[in-house]
């Protein structure tokens, strides 16, 4: 069975990502796998940019074909903020609750509450072939926190399809319809294909 590396020491996105490649017939590790490997510093101006740095530096250390994501939520009131910033929206090593405060009190009052999460997932598969996939969603910042699943922003991410924030959804829902779902599908779809020629 073929390996697959996702660049990544968090826990929550973990969970998400494992759900989703689900049925992909590899067999999946995580940087939880490799202590001695240490993050890469997520300091790019994009999405982009720090999601390949993530990606390459990990298959660099590992010679696995590695997978990472970064994600951003865009908030249309704050000119796209906290966007590549969003883990570190309210300081370096903000928690999650300190970073959902500061966005809700920067909204307060304010009536255009419209936001977008986007996913950027990159594929290193070797030096030379590297893909990139990118899964939005829109919503609306609630006035305050609804609901206890999920993590980071999710309890103040209204899905308006539904009335529920992500945060009130069972991890299945969130996983069908998610930025990250649908960038991870796009993975998904290229790598079954490829399989399937080559
Ligand atoms: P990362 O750089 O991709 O780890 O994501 C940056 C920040 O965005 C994280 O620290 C979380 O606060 C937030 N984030 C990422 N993915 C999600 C999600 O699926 N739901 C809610 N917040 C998220």
């Amino acid at each position: 069975m073929r390996k697959l590396l996702i660049a990544t020491k968090n826990p929550d996105k973990l969970r998400e990502i494992g759900r989703l490649l689900e049925g992909l017939n590899t067999n999946i590790v995580s940087l939880i796998d490799f202590p001695e490997i240490r993050g890469a510093e997520e300091d790019g101006l994009t999405l982009i940019e720090n999601s390949y740095k993530k990606a390459y530096e990990a298959y660099l250390s590992t010679g696995i074909p590695t997978v990472a994501d970064d994600t951003g939520l865009v908030v249309d009131a704050l000119q796209g903020m906290p966007g590549v910033f969003s883990a570190r929206f309210a300081g370096e090593n903000a928690t999650y609750t300190a970073n959902r405060r500061k966005l809700l009190k920067l909204l307060e009052g304010v009536s255009n509450r419209r936001a977008k999460f986007v996913t950027v997932v990159t594929f290193v598969r070797n030096e030379r072939e590297i893909y990139h996939f990118v899964g939005e969603v829109e919503g609306f910042i609630t006035p305050e926190e609804r609901g206890s699943g999920g993590f980071g922003y999710d309890s103040i991410f209204l899905y308006p399809q539904m009335g529920l924030t992500f945060a009130e959804m069972p991890l299945e829902l969130k996983n069908k319809l998610s930025h990250r779902a649908r960038a991870f599908e796009e993975l998904k779809k290229f790598i079954i294909n490829e399989s399937r020629i080559s």
